[in-house]
């Protein structure tokens, strides 16, 4: 079996993390499918946290390879907006222009405007609540997925987290995302809320998916 092992985030592994938060973009899988600029959906999803409190990141190796990482956050009212990020990209970075991004940002605004007026969504942004502040991301490569290091990594934040004080820890993941869900389960978190229609995006196949929510108590 590989040899992998948990440590925390060091400068030179801000491109293998941008690199692996681009190919497992979408469900673990990769996201050029329906974005295809690569440097603008990492400052979307990651610059945050390496680039603003790398004290929170942890990063998993194996043989030597970064395979994966957990982005966290102590404080999610400090973390950015990835929507800012992507409507600053959308306007000011090209990505109106860009045929690999152009069509999903229209029709997340033609979805945010439909769900509106047919009240199938709430506009709103980030979850904020105070009984869960604290917030995480996580994806590994294919090769470093089952071997005991998605536990490990969260269970290190999860230590983190208690150590400074944060009274709960909150995820957003795709309600068709099964196995992170299930994943999730095990490591504590409980579903908060329904699923929410996700404005934009659209599984391989075309179908609407939805953000669901999940919450820790520490
Ligand atoms: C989800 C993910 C982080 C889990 O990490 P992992 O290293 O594969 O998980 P581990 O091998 O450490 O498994 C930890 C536990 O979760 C359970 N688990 C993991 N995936 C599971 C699944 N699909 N169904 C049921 N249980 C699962 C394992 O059985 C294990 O339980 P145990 O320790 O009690 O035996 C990883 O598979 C991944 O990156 N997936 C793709 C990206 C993704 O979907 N990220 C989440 C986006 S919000």
């Amino acid at each position: 079996m590989p040899k992998g092992k948990i440590r925390p985030y060091e400068l030179k592994d801000r491109e293998a993390i941008r690199q692996i938060c681009f190919e497992t973009g979408f469900m673990g899988e990769p996201a050029d499918f329906y974005w295809t600029d690569m440097e603008s959906f990492a400052d979307m999803w990651s610059s945050y946290y390496t680039d603003h409190e790398p004290e929170s990141v942890l990063v998993a190796e194996v043989d030597n390879e970064v395979v994966g990482y957990l982005l966290g956050c102590l404080d999610s009212k400090k973390a950015y907006n990835p929507v800012k990020i992507g409507a600053r990209y959308a306007f000011l970075g090209g990505g109106l222009l860009n045929s690999g991004t152009r069509p999903v940002l229209l029709r997340t605004v033609r979805d945010t405007v439909a769900d509106l007026i047919s009240r199938k969504s709430p506009l709103t942004g980030p979850f904020d609540d105070p009984r869960w502040p604290s917030h995480l991301h996580i994806d590994f490569l294919k090769k470093g997925r089952g071997l005991g290091l998605g536990r490990e990594i969260m269970t290190t934040w999860l230590e983190r987290l208690r150590s400074k004080g944060s009274p709960g820890c909150h995820l957003e993941t795709l309600a068709e995302n099964h196995s992170a869900i299930a994943f999730f389960k095990t490591m504590g978190f409980e579903l908060f809320g329904e699923p929410q229609l996700a404005p934009g995006i659209r599984s391989p196949k075309g179908v609407r998916v939805h953000g669901q929510v999940m919450v820790q108590t520490l």
